[in-house]
């Protein structure tokens, strides 16, 4: 089969790669028909290099039918059509009953210390191979993959891997007062997503902050209050235009939707990666004002978020000792909740919105649609957010 292989730094190839088979009674084998790139797959693009091996197969994002199923998957029939999940979970341990099978003590990476295995993500999380291919082996595949009807279009369902109960839980753990207020940093898939459920449940008025014009004026465009952080020269002047608004208090809530690649005004010795990584048209003279900070976002959500409230970190984080204002957490009173998205905890109370009526604009969320065969073009364009790329879909 053909799948997307990481072979090193920004350097992504589409190769032949043995078939899957079912190894385990509890496997399923899936041919996938659309498969997401996500900003979470840019941090092994670049960063998370380290714990990648050339040859591993990415992606966690697929939507397909199934091809063959193990001996102890009652309820999954060939031909039936199937969204996967990004985390593998038994459904079965106290971790998966209680809600949290990102942290499934079935499949637990004890040897890296880390929680349930995902899909094409590092060996850190199993160095499972990944959704980016013609097949997929999905393991506990007794719990897993998601039954979706035929025929509405890929788009309507792909989404439940992963962006959809990411963004959902993001809200549910921002604790969104009916009515109150919400600022989302970051308008990615992730963040842009968090906006569109956070006004269906009920968020009085949401705040979305980024630097890229096309996400900005999409989020725009379905009432989201937006702002520029390249109309700022730092993030105090962004945090007051926001309080602004909010009777000098700040939002109920802010979901962090940014993660480790933040572009933030501090760290001025990154400032050069930072200028490589940024889409051209904005690489000059912003590049002096804004460089990569790995917690920018993250310090801009503990100022900007009112005294009691709470964050909601969705974006992904990696450090083992990074400074944080504690004084400041301490003295705010501040809630923090984080952590991978557990998809089936929020897939059945996801299901009905996805609908002809489309309350969450799914059918036409991606903006991309391109051959498998193309995703080295796609990583690229995705990563320096180029050709308004904001969700790249691929087909196998
Ligand atoms: N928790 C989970 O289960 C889960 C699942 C999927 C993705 N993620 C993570 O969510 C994050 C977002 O994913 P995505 O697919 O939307 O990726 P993305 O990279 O497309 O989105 C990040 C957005 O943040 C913007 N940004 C950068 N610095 C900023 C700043 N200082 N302030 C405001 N905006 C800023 C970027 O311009 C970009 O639009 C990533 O870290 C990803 O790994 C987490
Ligand atoms: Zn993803
Ligand atoms: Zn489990």
């Amino acid at each position: 089969m053909k799948a997307v292989t990481w072979q090193g730094k920004r350097d992504v190839r589409v190769e032949d790669m043995p078939d899957p088979k079912i190894q385990e009674p509890t496997d399923a084998v899936i041919r996938i028909t659309s498969t997401g790139l996500c900003g979470s797959d840019l941090h092994l693009y670049e960063v998370l290099t380290a714990f990648m091996t050339p040859g591993d197969i990415l992606g966690h994002e697929a939507i397909g039918t199934v091809e063959e199923v193990g001996a102890g998957v009652p309820d999954l029939a060939v031909g039936d059509r199937v969204v996967v999940p990004f985390q593998i979970a038994c459904g079965d341990c106290w971790m998966c009953l209680t809600g949290l099978p990102t942290q499934c003590e079935t499949t637990q990476v004890t040897s890296e210390g880390m929680g349930a295995a995902l899909f094409g993500y590092t060996r850190l999380y199993g160095a499972v191979p990944g959704a980016q291919a013609e097949y997929l082996r999905v393991p506990q595949a007794q719990y897993g993959p998601i039954k979706v009807p035929q025929g509405p279009p890929d788009d309507r369902f792909v989404y439940l891997s992963d962006v959809l109960p990411t963004a959902w839980q993001a809200v549910a753990y921002a604790d969104v007062p009916q009515g109150g207020s919400v600022a989302v940093l970051g308008l990615g898939p992730i963040g842009d997503m968090a906006c569109r459920v956070a006004q269906v449940r009920g968020a009085g008025r949401v705040f979305g902050v980024d630097l890229v014009g096309e996400r900005l004026r999409r989020a725009r465009s379905r009432g989201v209050e937006t702002y520029d952080l390249r109309s700022y020269d730092n993030e105090k002047e962004l945090i007051a235009a926001i309080r602004d608004e909010t009777e000098g208090r700040g939002p109920d809530a802010v979901i962090d939707a940014v993660g480790t690649e933040a572009h933030g005004s501090a760290a001025a010795r990154l400032a050069q990666q930072a200028s490589a990584l940024l889409p051209r048209k904005i690489g000059g003279p912003f590049a002096e004002r804004f460089s990569v900070d790995r917690l920018a976002a993250l310090h801009t959500a503990i100022e900007l978020v009112r005294r009691g409230g709470t964050l909601s970190l969705v974006g992904v984080y990696g450090g083992m000792a990074d400074p944080l204002p504690m004084l400041t957490m301490f003295d705010k009173q501040i809630q923090i909740r984080m952590g991978q998205a557990n998809v089936r905890r929020w897939s059945d109370e996801i299901l009905p919105y996805l609908t002809d009526e489309d309350p969450l604009g799914v059918d036409d969320f991606a903006t991309h649609r391109l051959p498998l065969s193309e995703a080295p073009h796609a990583y690229e364009m995705f990563q320096r957010k180029r050709e308004g790329a904001v969700k790249v879909l691929m087909t196998p």
